[in-house]
């Protein structure tokens, strides 16, 4: 009989203290990533400890490279000549392994990553970074779950992103970073990663302009030279924390993330009647009522992230009035709130938008987490719960929060990591 752990939490305490924020899981990615394009050792700051950098860290050394991970920082040696195939069973894992297509293609000329699965939050297509690569000069083809890219020598291009994806955009930089000429990314995503991205393949000796606006340009070079970075501060975990704080009316300190990354998620815990305020290395979030319901609508940076969507539903489910939340990222995202509803939370959804009635009260249940974000939205609305909410498959939780049990605990919740058997799972569930 297997066991398996999963979360379990007693509602009612108010969060009070302060928390540290580690480097952003969606930044890391693909900084690792990005470090395929210099021979050498690159060295990578303020690394979260979480099992989405492990996964990555065994594909880069599945492409030839030494990769060593002491407490905070990870060192990758890249070879001359890394590899090009990323295997299924490492990209079903990690779907963000898809950035290695673009710093693999134009490195080695040919690249052949699997593509990734579903995932349980939508539909999520790689036309645009086909498309680009090929404007760029590479022949790209789909062979047994595989995509296949060669190209001797990329070239610069101009490209035209129909939708500012961070993932196409962050492919297409990399890859244009060593290509011949200049290539221009119009509708390019603007989220902080990006930023952070760009500023470590400028270090590098890239050259980039306009990074973390709507056009980027880069000039192509000969060569990048490997370098030392540190990861921008993880917003989707502060933005968590911020919201937990309004949540259970707590007083929360939360540093090491840059709230001006986070503006419209703090406008609306003010809006709220949280107060928010500035802090040296982060913010502070304070409640003393209940919180106001108020509207929201994902859009790519700088609006509203979808990353934070499960933890507004769940601010909403507490707060009092109705709440309008619209999801425009991604087409699925709304699969998680049958199980907010276990926890008595009143959400309708109707196409993209869901319709929150702020209850007085939620009561603890059994529910499990689909993905990252939902595992949080789902443990917070436990926090403010009547009694024991237990959330099973937490390894969706723990993809994106490192050490989020003990950081709780430290704020004063009652929440513990439980090992249970797992049938007792199958019938309590
Ligand atoms: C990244 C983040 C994810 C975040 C998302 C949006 C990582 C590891 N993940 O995901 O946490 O929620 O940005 O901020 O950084 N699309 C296409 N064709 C493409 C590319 C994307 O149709 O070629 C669609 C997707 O299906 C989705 C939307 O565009 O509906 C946004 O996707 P994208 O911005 O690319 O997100 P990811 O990079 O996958």
């Amino acid at each position: 009989m297997g066991r398996v752990e999963i979360i379990r939490v007693r509602g009612g305490a108010r969060l009070e203290g302060e928390v540290f924020v580690a480097g952003a899981k969606n930044s890391v990615l693909k900084l690792m990533a990005a470090a395929l394009l210099a021979e050498g050792r690159t060295v990578i700051e303020n690394v979260p400890r979480i099992l989405d950098v492990t996964i990555m860290a065994e594909l880069l050394r599945r492409l030839g490279c030494e990769v060593e991970w002491v407490e905070d920082e990870l060192t990758i040696d890249v070879p001359a000549e890394p590899g090009t195939e990323a295997d299924y069973d490492l990209v079903r894992r990690l779907r963000a392994s898809i950035c290695v297509l673009g710093p693999l293609l134009t490195r080695r000329g040919r690249v052949k990553v699997a593509y990734p699965g579903g995932d349980a939050i939508g539909s999520r297509g790689l036309d645009m970074h086909i498309d680009g690569l090929e404007r760029m000069g590479a022949k790209v083809s789909s062979e047994h779950g595989f995509v296949i890219a060669e190209a001797d020598r990329l070239h610069g291009a101009s490209i035209w992103l129909d939708f500012p994806s961070v993932g196409a955009t962050e492919n297409l930089v990399s890859a244009a970073a060593l290509a011949d000429g200049t290539t221009v990314i119009d509708n390019a995503a603007r989220e902080p990663e990006i930023v952070d991205i760009c500023g470590m393949l400028i270090a590098m000796g890239a050259k980039i302009s306009g990074a973390g606006e709507s056009t980027v340009l880069i000039e192509g070079v000969p060569e990048l030279k490997p370098v030392r970075h540190r990861t921008v501060g993880d917003r989707m975990v502060a933005g968590t924390w911020a919201v937990a704080a309004t949540m259970t009316r707590g007083d929360v300190l939360v540093r090491g993330a840059d709230p001006r990354n986070l503006e419209i998620a703090l406008d609306k815990i003010c809006t709220a009647g949280a107060q928010v305020s500035a802090e040296q290395d982060g913010f502070r979030v304070k409640m003393d009522h209940r919180p106001k319901a108020v509207d929201v609508v994902t859009l790519p940076y700088p609006g509203f992230p979808t990353d934070l969507m499960p933890m507004a539903i769940a601010l909403a489910a507490v707060s009092d009035g109705p709440s309008m939340v619209t999801e425009n990222v991604f087409d699925a995202r709304f699969m998680f709130v049958n199980e907010m509803a276990r926890l008595g939370a009143d959400v309708r959804t109707d196409g993209h938008h869901a319709v929150v009635r702020g209850r007085d009260q939620l009561s603890g249940a059994p529910v499990t987490a689909h993905d990252i974000r939902a595992g949080a939205g789902l443990l917070l609305a436990g926090l403010c719960a009547d009694g024991v909410t237990e959330v099973s498959d937490i390894r969706h939780i723990d993809r994106g929060y490192p050490a989020f049990v003990p950081q709780l605990q430290g704020l004063g919740a009652d929440v513990q990591r439980v090992d249970v058997p797992d049938d007792e799972l199958a019938l309590e569930f």
